[in-house]
């Protein structure tokens, strides 16, 4: 073993040390979301490690060491999802940002906001899809395409059910069995949720989210054009779509209690009926306007605003009536390309000047 490699393995070792050590500050608290941190770290980093010493759960780690050929899927999953998450917040004062540490979304994965709500269910979705898109690929032998649609009712007359139709339930019953924390029984029969059943319930409804968003796609087959062989099959919605539909659910979760916050733990204090595809959060988010470190929260300020947009994304708003300041960047494009014979394209180089602007 040559010394450079010798000195990888000691950095490495070094830094597994440190990694334990935060997962024992860390757990219990988010212990059951530090699965997450797969997707903010490298695929290099990964590598390296497996799943003996990733900071998973007892659970996760057995199965992962089952399975250890759906650890590729979890990292997509884990990544896809939080890319998801920053695409559908990048315009609000809460961005999804994450940090590298197991606990990935700092505070917001604990405060039991509507925030948390969201990156429950998105994260339980993005595994969901990701371990479901590999089957569809046939790169797993434990599930492949859906078989059950064979025979089932046409989607139209003439048409058939064809090709390879997504089959979730793999996905979905490996992101239970691989999120859900052994606390099986959730039902309390005193009212209100613990942060576990909350984030659970949330993890389900992400879960949902993907069965909820799956469309039929149907093709005409034949020769030239004619179309001899009508086929449809069951498909995923493309990712961006779920984390749309989640973003909705998020606008309209619903406040229940929280359990261990009540001083009178009555009976007849049942939970409200909340269906199971509906966001539940128990504590109000903050602003998010300011920086507050104990909070984990970032703040605005210096964060780009649209003067002229009346939406989250607006100055007015995204600054919390702060105000905003202004620069003027330049901006250089190639332009007026023009393909010359034969064969390059020669272009110009344009020169703007925009405004643009940044909360105070
Ligand atoms: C979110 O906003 C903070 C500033 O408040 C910024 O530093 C960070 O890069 C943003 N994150 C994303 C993912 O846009
Ligand atoms: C399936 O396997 C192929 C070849 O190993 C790989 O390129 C592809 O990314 C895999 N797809 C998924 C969804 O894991
Ligand atoms: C779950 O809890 C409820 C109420 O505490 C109880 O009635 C039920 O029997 C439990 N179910 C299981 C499977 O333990
Ligand atoms: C700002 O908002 C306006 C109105 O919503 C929109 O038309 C414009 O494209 C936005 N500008 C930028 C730079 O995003």
């Amino acid at each position: 073993m040559d010394a450079e490699v010798m000195e990888n393995r000691k950095r490495g070792l070094r830094y597994m040390c440190a990694l334990s050590l935060l997962l024992v500050s860390v757990c219990p608290l988010s212990c059951t979301g530090s699965w997450m941190w797969l997707g903010v770290t490298s695929t290099g980093a990964l590598e390296k490690l497996d799943c003996t010493n990733l900071p998973l759960s007892h659970r996760q780690r057995e199965l992962c060491r089952k399975k250890p050929f759906l650890l590729p899927s979890i990292q997509d999953g884990a990544r896809l999802a939080i890319r998801e998450c920053q695409n559908q917040f990048r315009h609000e004062r809460w961005n999804c940002s994450t940090t590298n540490e197991v606990s990935v979304f700092g505070h917001e994965l604990t405060s039991g906001t509507k925030e948390t709500a969201f990156i429950y269910a998105v994260m339980a979705a993005g595994l969901v899809h990701t371990v479901t898109r590999s089957c569809s690929q046939g790169n797993m032998t434990e599930c492949g395409c859906d078989p059950r649609l064979q025979g089932s009712s046409v989607p139209a007359e003439g048409w058939h059910w064809g090709g390879c139709s997504d089959h979730i339930q793999y996905g979905t019953w490996f992101s239970r069995k691989f999120i859900d924390n052994a606390v099986k029984n959730m039902s309390t029969s005193r009212g209100g949720y613990t942060l576990l059943a909350m984030n659970q319930h949330n993890t389900e409804a992400g879960r949902q989210a993907i069965d909820r968003t799956m469309a039929t796609d149907c093709r005409c087959h034949g020769v030239s054009g004619s179309c001899a062989v009508k086929t449809c099959w069951r498909t995923m919605a493309p990712f961006e779509r779920v984390g749309l539909y989640l973003k909705d659910r998020y606008e309209h979760s619903v406040q229940v209690s929280d359990r261990s916050k009540r001083k009178t733990r009555r009976k007849e204090q049942r939970r409200p009926q909340v269906d199971k595809h509906q966001l539940i959060f128990f504590n109000k988010s903050p602003n998010y306007c300011l920086e507050d470190q104990r909070r984990g929260v970032a703040g605005t300020r210096g964060r780009r605003c649209n003067r002229t947009s009346a939406g989250p994304d607006g100055c007015n708003l995204l600054c919390c009536g702060r105000g905003y300041n202004t620069h003027v960047v330049r901006h250089v494009q190639r332009c007026e390309c023009k393909f010359v014979w034969c064969c390059y394209v020669r272009c110009r180089r344009c020169e703007s000047m925009n405004d643009m602007h940044t909360c105070k």
